[in-house]
């Protein structure tokens, strides 16, 4: 028999499942209410608007439209792209540019150029679960960096001190991968100082930074923060970072269409990367977008989906707040914007085995470990708020706290039955 495991390459081999892939198919019951994927409310989907859009594509230049195009994208898409970058204060042209089939396949593509085996990118600790999966399917490993006690960013003495050890050890460490607005799974949004600090620490060890943004313009609380792309154009302009845009969270997910802004150079060789993954991003859908940009409208959609979240994020918080149990070892994140939050439970409550019992319960979450590449906390997990409704919301948070409680009242049962003398 063929035994396809000895077949299969090192880098297939090291590929790992995604957890939340796997449990959305468990949560796609009609019945349960789930917390756990990253969907966009569709109600901020702009149908009428998109189809109109694609309507002019057929009309005004379908040949093109269903022909192959440069791997670098099309050209009305990245002009449309530079006017949208120039409004968040980058300062690019469209050799800056690349088209991408979302973020994802540029979170692909980054390691594909950088990653030789065994070779390190600094992390946030939790982090996007997808950048996990694309780094372990290049043999490529994570240093972990925690957040600094009031959640603000990396914990810099941790990182100079991992990363001094880990140069001493012989770790080859290429990028920086960080996603500073509204993370996910953490919903954690950096300050100025922080992102700066980020920088002049990518300055004194020549590396490069990734940040990957797809939540960036879902503030809908708080002040606008320059994103690590801008700052180092404000510093010292040396071209270190690589940023990630998608829009997958600021029109519709669908649509599978993100961009990368980057120097020339990196560009160049992420073309190359691409020409052999597949040749050029969909190029009916990059005409459809470049129609649909050029309307402007995209920005009242923003605008539209921030008020919704905000509302939305703002009921989770309350039904959070009057639902669970007030314990100081039970807290959660308050975002500024972006579409989760991350709950911390106590120590002694695993959300892996928890899972099953919420299921049960008709309630979801992604379990927190799903977001370490090593060593995972085992005691928190994701909670979306874009996509359920508020009756669902409130139902749902009621489901979470009854399972929450009853984890609670069963180590505190099981405590006092140990502490029990034997034989009564
Ligand atoms: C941080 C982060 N990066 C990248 C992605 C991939 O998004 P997409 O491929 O839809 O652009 C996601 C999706 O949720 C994400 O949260």
């Amino acid at each position: 028999m063929l035994y396809l495991e000895s077949l299969y390459s090192k880098n297939a081999n090291n590929m790992k499942k995604s957890v939340i892939r796997e449990l959305l198919k468990l949560t796609q019951q009609p019945e349960i209410i789930s917390f756990a994927g990253g969907l966009p409310d569709p109600d901020t989907f702009p149908v009428e608007d998109l189809h109109q859009a694609a309507d002019l594509v057929f009309t005004k230049h379908a040949r093109v439209a269903l022909q192959y195009g440069t791997t670098e994208g099309d050209n009305e898409l990245r002009a449309e792209l530079v006017k949208f970058e120039e409004r968040q204060g980058h300062k690019i042209g469209p050799d800056n540019l690349l088209i991408t089939s979302a973020s994802q396949q540029a979170l692909d593509m980054i390691p594909k150029i950088f990653i030789d085996p065994g070779d390190y990118v600094i992390a946030e600790r939790p982090t996007y679960v997808g950048a996990i999966q694309a780094l372990q399917s290049y043999q490529g490993r994570m240093l972990g960096i925690p957040a600094c006690c009031d959640n603000d960013g990396m914990d810099m003495d941790e990182l100079e001190k991992r990363y001094t050890k880990a140069k001493a050890d012989g770790a080859s460490i290429k990028y920086i991968y960080v996603i500073p607005d509204f993370q996910n799974p953490s919903g954690i949004c950096w300050s100025l100082q922080a992102r700066k600090a980020l920088v002049a620490f990518a300055y004194k060890y020549d590396l490069l930074i990734v940040e990957d943004a797809p939540y960036r313009e879902i503030r809908f609380l708080g002040e606008h923060q320059p994103s690590i792309y801008q700052l180092d154009q404000e510093m010292e302009n040396r071209g270190i970072v690589i940023g990630l845009k998608t829009f997958s969270k600021i029109l519709a997910p669908g649509v599978r269409m993100g961009w990368i802004v980057a120097r020339p150079e990196i560009i160049q060789k992420l073309v190359v990367a691409k020409q052999a993954v597949d040749l050029c991003t969909n190029v009916f859908s990059q005409k459809w977008l470049a129609e649909y940009l050029r309307t402007g409208k995209i920005y009242e959609v923003i605008k539209n989906t921030c008020n919704l979240y905000r509302d939305k994020r703002n009921f989770m918080c309350e039904m959070l707040e009057k639902h669970l149990p007030k314990r100081s070892d039970l807290f959660w994140t308050k975002p500024e914007g972006g579409l989760f939050l991350w709950i911390a439970l106590p120590k002694f409550i695993n959300t892996e085995e928890m899972i099953v019992k919420a299921v049960a319960e008709k309630v979801a979450y992604v379990v927190g470990s799903a977001f370490y590449f090593d060593e995972p906390e085992h005691n928190a997990m994701r909670i979306n708020f874009s996509y359920s409704s508020k009756t669902q919301i409130e139902e749902g948070v009621r489901r979470l706290a009854r399972v929450i409680k009853a984890e609670i009242v069963a180590h505190e049962a099981g405590r006092h039955s140990v502490a029990a003398p034997e034989g009564v």
